[in-house]
């Protein structure tokens, strides 16, 4: 498929993922977004197939697939659910592949294994109301007190935030070091003082995902629940968001996929003017358009990907991929609901939530605009501070 060969392993986990999004997920997918209800029996089904550990080592385990397989899958389960691919992405990339670099060993031996066959939901907790874009101005607190710390502070828009067994929580010693004082710790979800609520207002997305507040009331964490080291925790958070940012690119991809899917199908069989609306060379500009943008965009995703399972630098091409194919995955969405006219309207077809979905895509895990400064900074660099 578009001039890359795909071994037998990424083969087959893709084929299980393809298998699984359209068994387990599709079929609920349009009344779980209509209720904002997460469809837990989806995911616990997922889990019982490996899933929620497909990016772990099976020492730790996981299925043990290599980011290319985990690629592969988040396009697949995206292309059906963006929810549940929004779920997985946050508890496999930005959680589970996050500890399984920095975490110590015995965090690695507590969480990793209950990570995987999906006892505990893992959920990233950076995001604050002052400080979205500008991770490195958190102020969720965290005071030093013998043994451990305490955390204070408010999070908001946390995925998987209600059901989440572990949070991993981005807090500040000083605020006044900026990124210098952030530090990453592991919060049980049962912790005293941690309270979750849903987010007050109605997503205009991702309306199966779980969305929470969270408040820290001097939740206690012990010392060895620092990941890494205190201080360096923004350096944690920036590596969880390279590996997630290549699972919401992959998911970007799903919904390029679908919609080229649902104007195909259409366009071969309405009829207009007594003709399929398929030989109407208007439609075959966009059908054309969309494909071409599809593969691009998969090509990017891919080769990032491939940079990853080599261990290479990357956070360029993640960034290209993730602008790319999140951006491409908006403006199609949108000519789709046109090509499908009424159709694409209500909820009638999947269009109009991929439309929904798409928009959330460019702004969650760094926004488009993010994304841009990113990669301008990866190419220019950054002039040296003199004095
Ligand atoms: N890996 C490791 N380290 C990194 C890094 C990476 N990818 N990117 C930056 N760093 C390091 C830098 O090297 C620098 O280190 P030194 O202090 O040693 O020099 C340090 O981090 C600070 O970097 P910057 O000077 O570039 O920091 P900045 O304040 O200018 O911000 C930014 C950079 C790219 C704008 C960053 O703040 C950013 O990515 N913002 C977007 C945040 C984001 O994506 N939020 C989404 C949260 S998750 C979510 O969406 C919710 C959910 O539940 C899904």
């Amino acid at each position: 498929m578009n001039g890359f060969d795909l071994s037998p392993a990424e083969v087959e986990a893709r084929d299980l993922a393809r298998r699984l999004a359209e068994d387990v997920l599709r079929p609920v997918a349009r009344a779980a977004d209509e209720e904002r209800r997460f469809p837990a029996d989806a995911v616990r089904e997922l889990a019982r197939h490996g899933l929620l550990g497909m990016g772990l080592p099976t020492e730790h385990g996981g299925l043990g697939w290599d980011a290319m397989q985990t690629t592969l899958a988040f396009e697949e389960l995206g292309r059906a659910d963006q929810s549940v691919r929004g779920f997985l992405t946050v508890h496999c990339s930005l959680v589970s592949q996050c500890l399984a670099g920095a975490a110590s060993g015995e965090q690695k031996r507590e969480w990793l294994p209950r990570l995987a066959s999906g006892e505990v939901f893992g959920a990233y907790a950076l995001t604050e109301r002052e400080a979205g874009s500008d991770a490195g101005a958190i102020s969720t607190r965290a005071v030093r007190e013998a043994g451990g710390w305490r955390i204070h502070g408010e999070k908001v828009w946390i995925t998987n935030g209600l059901s989440a067994g572990l949070f991993l929580v981005m807090a500040t010693v000083d605020p006044a070091l900026r990124h210098k004082g952030v530090t990453a710790f592991l919060v049980r979800g049962d912790a005293p003082g941690l309270r979750r609520e849903r987010i007050p207002h109605v997503e205009l997305g991702h309306r199966a995902s779980e969305h929470a507040v969270l408040t820290f009331d001097g939740v206690q964490v012990r010392e060895s629940d620092v990941v890494g080291e205190v201080g360096k925790g923004f350096a944690v958070a920036m590596g969880g968001l390279d590996h997630g940012r290549l699972g919401v690119a992959a998911g970007a991809v799903g919904t390029l996929q679908a919609c080229l899917d649902a104007v195909t199908s259409f366009a071969r069989t309405r009829r207009q003017f007594g003709k399929r609306i398929a030989d109407f060379q208007m439609v075959q500009e966009r059908v054309a358009d969309l494909s071409c943008d599809t593969d691009a965009a998969r090509l990017l995703t891919w080769r990032a990907a491939r940079m990853a399972v080599r261990g290479e630098p990357r956070t360029r091409e993640v960034s290209q991929a993730k602008l790319f194919a999140t951006e491409a995955a908006c403006r199609w969405a949108s000519e789709s609901v046109l090509l499908l006219g009424s159709r694409g309207c209500s909820n009638e077809t999947d269009v109009e939530r991929h439309l929904r979905d798409a928009q959330a895509l460019r702004v969650y895990e760094g926004t488009s605009l993010i994304q841009r400064i990113v990669i301008a900074r990866e190419i220019l660099g950054r002039e040296e501070k003199h004095g």
